[in-house]
């Protein structure tokens, strides 16, 4: 009997409302809160004397007059007497962003006419962050495929278009307006193209199943252009479910371009070499054939002038016929030389031990009497494998040009370097000389091509230089000219005696 008063006085109404989880009041349709429960108390730090009988503008938002009517949902209630709900954006205790989800319910009289209005406040705070977040990394992607330089399009199973970057919109010379949403995948490819890139992409044989490596394939733009792309695809699974498929394309026009034009520089360049070897052949036998009659020529003149008078008139003559057969004597030298660089009898070398041997044999040149020769050379020895004579020669013609290029007097440098890292030995040779000029530089390493005048240059020093080099596995270009100056450089392979030990 007593356990059953007990059950009788329990105020469960009351108790039911202080129990709700969320922050809630009972409003009257004149905006006063009736009561607060626990919950809502603690959330907004006040006391029950601090609530009851205020408004709620006020507990809520420290107003002091109603919320704008159009958008509070205690009105809307009152009006429409039904349930509404909405989301606002707050700011709590501490002065920090807080999201709230607001449900408002009519509580209605027995006359059907709304009594109270029940206000259940939710923080969704953190939903709502998360929320946030999503979207924010969610239009960073988008910002970044949008902005990718491949051309990227995500269509569903069906081929209706779903998303065309701006590569893609312009690859394909589509707008979003005209493309996303429409059926016409099929379309983007020849025909039969688009059916077998998804049998490729089904397949296990293209990159593994849902995937396709890079392909060639050619595209269809809105005006019905073919152009050729290289192109990436995958299938979208959703929960292993095939939801949609990604192509990403590149044009290849500009490389095919580039790839014509190496073909055809290519081609050039062979047809070039070709006629240089037979020009090498020729020039080989020219001189072979020549040189003998020429040492008959230079002995009998020789015989003459020894047996001349010195005031006989023809010995001018007979001097003149010399000069010129020793010049031709010249010519054939470097035609030879020209036409021999093919062959090197290889032996490990010093490359500034080549260079000291050079200028001993250069000593009494007559071009370098006025020109002061300067030596760089780089500690230790700078070994490599060659022909000594050819590298000879090559330092010769080259010290010879500098020469020729000095006026009157100058200085004539030569540098020697050498990088281990890289395995190459660097030769520098500069001369204060009067520079090539832009347009004579291109020409300067073709045969016979030569600014000296008549009977002074073959124009085949550099071209000798070059084969030469060249058959060393090494390279030379002009560094820099100016008319201050010019100098060549030489690259050559360093020789390493052992995988890992330089000498
Ligand atoms: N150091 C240099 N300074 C300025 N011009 C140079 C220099 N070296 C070469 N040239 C230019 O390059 C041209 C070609 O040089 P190359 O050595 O092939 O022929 P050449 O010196 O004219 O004749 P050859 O060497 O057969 O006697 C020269 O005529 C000259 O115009
Ligand atoms: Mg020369």
């Amino acid at each position: 009997m007593k356990e059953k008063n007990k059950m009788e006085k329990f105020d469960w109404r009351n108790k039911l409302f202080d129990s709700l989880s969320f922050p809630s009041l009972i409003l009257s349709p004149e905006m006063e809160v009736v009561a607060a429960n626990s919950r809502f108390l603690a959330r907004y730090r006040l006391t029950k004397e601090q609530a009851v009988g205020k408004k709620c503008y006020s507990i809520l938002y420290g107003f002091d007059k109603p919320c704008d009517a159009a958008t509070c949902p205690l009105l809307k209630v009152v009006r429409t007497k039904e349930g509404t709900s909405s989301t606002n954006k707050t700011r709590g205790p501490d002065g920090e962003d807080i999201y709230e989800d607001r449900v408002c319910s009519p509580i209605f009289d027995g006359n059907g006419d709304i009594r109270y209005i029940l206000t259940s406040i939710r923080d969704i705070t953190k939903i709502k962050l998360l929320e946030i977040e999503s979207h924010r990394s969610r239009d960073f992607l988008e910002k970044i495929i949008e902005s990718s330089a491949s051309a990227i399009i995500v269509a569903d199973m069906k081929g209706v278009i779903l998303f065309m970057n701006e590569s893609a919109r312009k690859l394909f010379g589509y707008t979003t307006k005209v493309a996303v949403g429409q059926s016409i995948a099929e379309y983007l490819y020849t025909p039969g193209g688009a059916r077998s890139i998804m049998k490729k992409l089904r397949s296990r044989e293209y990159g593994g199943v849902g995937k396709l490596h890079t392909t060639d394939m050619t595209i269809i733009t809105s005006t019905g252009k073919s152009i050729p792309v290289e192109m990436t695809a995958a299938i979208i699974y959703e929960n292993g479910k095939e939801i949609a498929t990604m192509g990403i394309y590149n044009d290849l026009r500009p490389r095919i371009k580039i790839e014509k034009k190496l073909r055809e520089a290519e081609k050039i360049k062979l047809a070039q070499s070709n006629k240089m070897a037979s020009l090498g052949q020729l020039a080989a036998g020219v001189a072979h054939e020549i040189n003998n009659p020429l040492s008959g020529i230079l002995i009998d003149a020789s015989l003459i002038m020894e047996g001349l008078e010195d005031e006989n008139p023809l010995k001018e003559d007979i001097k003149n016929i010399i000069e010129d057969t020793n010049r031709c004597k010249d010519i054939v030298k470097n035609l030879l030389a020209y036409s021999r660089q093919v062959e090197i009898k290889e032996e490990t070398l010093d490359m500034n031990a080549v260079i000291e041997q050079t200028f001993l044999l250069l000593k009494n040149h007559a071009l370098l009497r006025n020109i002061t020769i300067q030596k760089e050379f780089s500690d230790g020895m700078l070994l490599f494998r060659g022909d000594k004579n050819q590298l000879i020669q090559v330092f010769t013609n080259l010290i010879i040009n500098s020469a020729q290029a000095i006026k009157d007097a100058g200085t004539i440098t030569i540098k020697t370097d050498r990088d281990k890292a890289k395995g190459k030995i660097y030769v520098e040779i500069s001369d204060t000389g009067c520079g090539i000029p832009k347009d004579v530089l291109p020409k300067i390493f073709d045969p016979f091509f030569t600014t000296k005048e008549e009977g002074k240059g073959t124009g085949l020093g550099l071209g000798t230089v070059q084969g030469i080099i060249e058959k060393h596995g090494g390279k030379i270009r002009v560094k820099q000219t100016s008319p201050k100056g010019t100098t060549f450089q030489i690259t050559l392979p360093l020789f390493m005696v052992s995988k890992n030990t330089l000498v």
